[in-house]
């Protein structure tokens, strides 16, 4: 039964049935969307501001559960380090980020097949800044990025913000995004970067298979395009180990890595990290000019967490938790939910990404959960071109018995809204 995907081991627990179901299907499309700017409508602004909504539960935000965090560890080694440390923690920290973080950075980023040195590592505001830097060193306003179908909406959003102009590679389920589709845009049109998350991509949940990694690091070499790499879920893995990013097949610094600890540790903390490979020194002077350095204290508090050790088995134990989590909901929303409705199925992350029947309005859908107090994350906002209006994207980390209600509930206003 474990041979035929039927049920899975799990050590000290048992034998579990896993969900079984429609898988969302791999996309039909394989060629490149036409190059268009960037114009976020109002609905991904009202999206983006009610995932800070403390009223409304949220199903649609990529937020990890409160509960999931060591918080209260973080908590008392923040006061701990201000209290014995106070003017190493208020004073300006070297504008490439606290020395001793950026040496656990790159200590982890070993586990993830790449060796760089704590001098290539630069501290950010979030992988959000780590992005942000790295786009303003390598565009000018009109430039065309190549970017996943679908893409997270934050990013979609700084594009806009830089006059960016997107063309859309299909992204697969199963191995993330179309290197077919990528080849031709390429080859075709004037790209400047390729962002990609291609570990537990967001929305879809995909990890790219480490062979065709490797092959997306050589195209872009060989066109002299630079990847993005964001790798903010890749410490969140359902499999045995920690999977390889990109950066670790990279020979000439053309792959830039992104990423933070807002989805493992704390969001609020804004520590994210950035290895820039060929445009180290760009984006050194960039985050200088942008905020001198980002803060101390978290820097001090985050760094010695990572030393202490206890990061690996926080890892392990939210992990598992997520995987159980993502597993459940799957099954509830295969259960609930209309036939003909395909759901993802993650190796890592805690997003959902469903397809409803044809014919479904996710906006409709997604304006009727807030009037029951809960959020979800409609489909239109993952693209610049109009695509998944059917689509939902779900945040399991929130995905306890607590929620059941209110998927049974989308399941009914599925049903309802559909003409
Ligand atoms: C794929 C992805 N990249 C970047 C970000 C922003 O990360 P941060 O909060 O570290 O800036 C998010 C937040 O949801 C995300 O999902």
């Amino acid at each position: 039964l474990e041979n035929s995907g039927l049920i899975e081991a799990r050590p000290q627990s048992g034998y579990y049935v896993l969900a079984r179901g429609p898988v969302v299907p791999t996309s039909r499309a394989v060629e490149p969307s036409t190059p268009q700017p960037v114009t976020l409508d109002g609905v991904t602004r009202r999206i983006m501001r009610d995932a800070r909504d403390p009223h409304l539960v949220p199903l649609g935000p990529a937020v990890p559960d409160p509960e999931l965090l060591p918080l209260e560890n973080l908590r008392r080694r923040m006061s701990s380090i201000a209290r014995r440390n106070p003017e190493r923690a208020m004073r300006y920290e070297d504008p490439v980020g606290l020395r001793e973080l950026r040496a656990e950075i790159a200590r982890r980023l070993i586990t993830a097949g790449c060796a760089v040195t704590p001098d290539e590592v630069v501290v950010t505001n979030g992988c959000n800044e780590a992005l942000a830097l790295t786009l303003q060193c390598l565009t000018q306003p009109g430039d065309l990025v190549a970017v996943e179908s679908p893409m997270y909406y934050g990013f979609l959003a700084s594009l806009e913000t830089f006059g960016l102009r997107t063309i859309e590679i299909p992204t697969l389920p199963e191995s993330g995004m179309c290197l077919e589709a990528l080849e031709l845009a390429l080859s075709t049109h004037p790209v400047k970067a390729v962002i990609g998350i291609l570990n537990f991509n967001n929305p879809m949940g995909s990890r790219m298979p480490e062979e065709r990694k490797r092959r997306l690091v050589e195209l872009c070499a060989q066109r002299g395009v630079a990847l993005v790499e964001d790798n903010l879920y890749g410490d969140i893995s359902f499999e045995k180990r920690i999977p390889e990013v990109a950066k670790a097949f990279d020979r000439d610094g053309n792959v830039i890595l992104c990423g933070s600890f807002s989805k493992t540790l704390a969001p609020g903390l804004r520590v994210g990290w950035c290895v820039p490979g060929r445009l180290l020194e760009r984006v050194q002077s960039r985050k200088m000019a942008t905020n001198i350095s980002s803060a101390t204290l978290p820097q001090m508090v985050l760094a010695e967490f990572l030393a202490e050790g206890g990061y690996d088995h926080h890892l392990r134990r939210a992990s598992r938790e997520y995987r159980q989590r993502t597993d459940w909901l799957r099954a509830l929303v295969l259960d609930a939910f209309p036939s003909g409705t395909r759901v993802s199925r993650p190796l890592g992350g805690f997003v959902l990404w469903v397809e409803m029947p044809p014919g479904t309005d996710a906006l409709d859908v997604y304006d009727k959960a807030a009037q029951c107090g809960f959020s979800i994350a409609p489909g239109c906002a993952f693209s610049s071109s109009n695509k998944f209006s059917n689509c939902i994207r779900l945040n399991a980390a929130y995905a306890t018995p607590k929620v059941e209600p209110m998927i049974r509930k989308l399941g009914m206003m599925i049903k309802d809204v559909r003409i």
